[in-house]
C-alpha cells in the first residue's frame, strides 16, 4: 500500500517534470511532443502509435489501460510472460519510464489498421 502510494507519487512527479519540460519548450517556441511520446519512440517502431504496423501480428497498445501495459512490462521483465522480444525490451526500462509510456498509450484513441 505504502509502496503503491510512493510509486504513484513518483509517477506524478515524473509527469509534472514532463509537463514542466514541455511548457519550457513551448516558451522557446519549440513544439515538443509529451515526454511519454518521446520515451515510447522504440515501442512505436513495432506497436505504432494509434495503430500497430499494418499487416503485423503485433498487439495494439493505443487505448490499452496504463495499468495493463505496466503489468505486462513487469511480467515480461520478470520472465513471467514469455515472448521472444518483449522480455529483452522490458528489462531495458525502469518503472517510471514505463509509467510515462503507458500513460501516453492509454490516452491515444485507437484507429482501425
Ligand atoms: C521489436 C518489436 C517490438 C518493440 C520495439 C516493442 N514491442 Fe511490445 N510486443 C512486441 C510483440 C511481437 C508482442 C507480442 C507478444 C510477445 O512477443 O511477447 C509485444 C507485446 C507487448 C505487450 C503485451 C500486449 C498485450 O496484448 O498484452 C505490451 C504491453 C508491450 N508489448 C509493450 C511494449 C512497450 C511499452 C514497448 C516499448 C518500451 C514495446 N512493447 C516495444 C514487439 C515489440
Amino acid at each position: 500500500m505504502l509502496l503503491a502510494a510512493a510509486m504513484a507519487a513518483a509517477a506524478a512527479t515524473a509527469a509534472a517534470r514532463a509537463e514542466g519540460a514541455a511548457s519550457a519548450a513551448a516558451a522557446n517556441g519549440i513544439d515538443m511532443p509529451p515526454l511519454g511520446a518521446l520515451r515510447a519512440a522504440t515501442c512505436v517502431t513495432c506497436h505504432g502509435a494509434a495503430r500497430p504496423v499494418s499487416g503485423s501480428q503485433i498487439p495494439r497498445l493505443a487505448g490499452m489501460p496504463a495499468q495493463r501495459i505496466e503489468q505486462a512490462m513487469r511480467d515480461y521483465a520478470a520472465q513471467a510472460a514469455t515472448g521472444d522480444l518483449m522480455g529483452q525490451i522490458a528489462r531495458g526500462y525502469d518503472a517510471q519510464t514505463v509509467a510515462l509510456i503507458a500513460q501516453w498509450y492509454a490516452g491515444l484513441a485507437p484507429e482501425a489498421p
